[in-house]
């Protein structure tokens, strides 16, 4: 079948989903909707997060789309269970990655850092009741807008991640959670300030369910079909560039995420 699959999210974070999507899933066309104009959800009421995502969902639909991944833990738990009720196509959600990095505590504590939304609401709950032992919920607050704002590698992130995690680094850490789709581009930050310590996320895992419902609905791209991606967004083209940028910052041909990072911290110094 070869219509294309949507994919939604508050902003630019769910490009590191389709990042995923491109390499798993070559032959499927994806349309990213990412709503820059009403990000971050994360500090919404439930309603507004709602209502939000309603939007996006519907913009995708008007263009015929097969199947819906929501790459945003908060939107996810915020109105997955209600598309899911109502929509015709499948609809695959995220969910902050506790259960694979709950297999890693060693006597120390796991930080599940996303954001408030995601931490307070019902879906949150019985992940912490299933794999919570140890488990340290952290808001990221302030995070989302320094992403949006194409500051992801800048002092200021440094600044606030340090800020953010200190008072929980005097505890051994066994993992962290990155349950908030933006904070991929956090990794090499995260790796200065936590060494050594796994930085664990569900964007494969959810592609991969992604896959596994399209072979099982008979929904997958016929082989040889041309794959790509379409970045939409309600912010304005220079949302659409900052994605494309943060798309590269991913590829493994492009210099290392790590060294780019580093580099844009120099220059931010030596200004
Ligand atoms: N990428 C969204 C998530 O995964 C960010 C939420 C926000 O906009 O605050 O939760």
């Amino acid at each position: 079948m070869n219509q294309p699959i949507g994919m939604i999210d508050s902003g630019v974070g769910g490009v590191s989903v389709l990042f995923e999507a491109l390499r798993l899933l070559p032959e499927e066309r994806f349309l990213f909707y990412g709503d820059n104009a009403n990000a971050p959800y994360g500090d919404q009421p439930l309603e507004r997060i709602q209502a939000n995502t309603a939007r996006c969902v519907e913009k995708l639909l008007s263009q015929g789309i097969k199947a819906l991944l929501i790459a945003c833990n908060t939107a996810t738990s915020a109105y997955a269970a209600q598309l899911r009720a109502t929509l015709a196509i499948p609809v695959i959600g995220m969910e902050p990655a506790l259960k694979p990095a709950s297999s890693l505590r060693h006597g120390g504590q796991v930080l599940v850092l996303a954001t408030d939304a995601t931490l307070h609401l019902e879906k949150f709950h019985r992940l912490m009741q299933l794999y919570g032992q140890d488990a340290v919920p952290v808001v990221g607050k302030g995070i989302v807008e320094l992403v949006e704002a194409g500051k992801a590698c800048s002092k200021e992130m440094e600044a606030l991640l340090a800020r953010l995690l200190e008072p929980y680094l005097r505890r051994q850490t066994d993992a962290l959670v990155l349950g908030c789709t933006h904070y991929i581009f956090l990794k090499p930050l995260l790796e200065r300030l936590l060494p050594g310590v796994p930085l664990v996320d569900g964007n494969l895992g959810t592609v991969r369910q992604l896959r596994r419902v399209l072979c099982q609905q008979g929904l997958l791209a016929p082989e040889g079909s041309k794959g790509g991606y379409t970045l939409m967004s309600s912010g304005g083209p220079e949302y659409t560039c900052l994605m494309e940028r943060l798309l590269r910052s991913l590829d493994p041909a492009t210099p290392s995420a790590d060294e780019a990072c580093a580099d844009a911290l120099r220059q931010e110094r030596t200004k």
